[in-house]
């Protein structure tokens, strides 16, 4: 059984694409057969395995908007075990194309529900923002995780996105679960930090997840290299934290 995990925050900049990538390449690293699938029109995570989102060809956008057109023929292999599907600058225009149309927010899900190639894992990283994008996402998958940065102000987006999340299992998909939320560069040393991680187990108890993936001014390098943490510093404890992190989403 494949299972599908979104990963959202309508805050820009928290880790959603950094941590799709390495979680993904954490997963494969377990002998899981992995499809990630990026919705951002910014393509960073396209971008991060060295592929140019404006010569992407068949992408997202194609998933999102053609029926007649299939997975198999948008998937491109980026490792032995892992596949993408690419973000191409047109996915901005997708939001307008797609608003009003039949189904505009389960496009992603019939199109990922038609195809047969066997994944384990499905990995979708989702734009900043809760328009049609991120709601394809919500709707496509059995799970959210929500990275949250550990700063001042991080409840506040959490909030609404789980308000978000309420109102997509009312509507439009029900099996729809919180998979849970993690802490994302987190630094160590600082007592503020701390305090919002404390408050987050507080407020969301045993879905915030044990894992914190710490700040370390060398993750930005990986993707400039075409790489995730793990393959870039596989010793790094940031690789270290995407491992724990992949043993905790799988309940190993
Ligand atoms: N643990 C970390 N330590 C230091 N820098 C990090 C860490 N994780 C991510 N970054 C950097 O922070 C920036 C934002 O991360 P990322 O692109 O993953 O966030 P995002 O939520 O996908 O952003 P957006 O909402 O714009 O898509 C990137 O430059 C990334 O390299
Ligand atoms: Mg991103």
């Amino acid at each position: 059984m494949t299972r599908t995990l979104v990963v959202a925050n309508q805050k820009g900049g928290v880790g959603k694409s950094t941590s799709v990538m390495n979680l993904g390449v954490a997963l494969a690293e377990r002998g899981q057969r992995v499809l990630l699938v990026d919705l951002d029109p910014q393509g960073g995570l396209t971008a991060a395995f060295g592929l140019d989102s404006y010569a992407a060809g068949r992408s997202a956008y194609s998933l999102l908007l053609y029926d007649h057109i299939s997975l198999a023929r948008v998937i491109r292999p980026v490792r032995d075990q892992i596949a993408l599907v690419p973000a191409s600058i047109d996915l901005a225009a997708a939001e307008l194309q797609l608003v009003g149309q039949a189904n505009q927010t389960h496009r992603l899900r019939e199109a990922l529900q038609r195809s047969r190639i066997p994944f384990d894992t499905v990995l979708i990283d989702t734009p900043p923002g809760l328009g049609i994008l991120t709601a394809n996402g919500l709707v496509a998958a059995d799970e959210v995780l929500i990275p949250v940065q550990c700063q001042y102000l991080a409840m506040r987006g959490v909030r609404a996105l789980m308000e978000t999340v309420v109102r997509i299992r009312a509507r439009l998909n029900p099996a729809l679960t919180l998979g849970g939320l993690f802490g994302t560069m987190y630094r160590p040393g600082s007592r503020h930090a701390q305090e919002v991680v404390a408050e987050l187990r507080q407020v969301f108890g045993r879905k915030m997840l044990q894992t914190l993936i710490y700040f370390d001014d060398v993750v930005p390098e990986a993707p400039v290299a075409g790489l995730s943490m793990l393959e870039y510093l596989p010793d790094h404890i940031v690789s270290k934290e995407y491992r724990d992190l992949a043993r905790e989403v799988i309940r190993d």
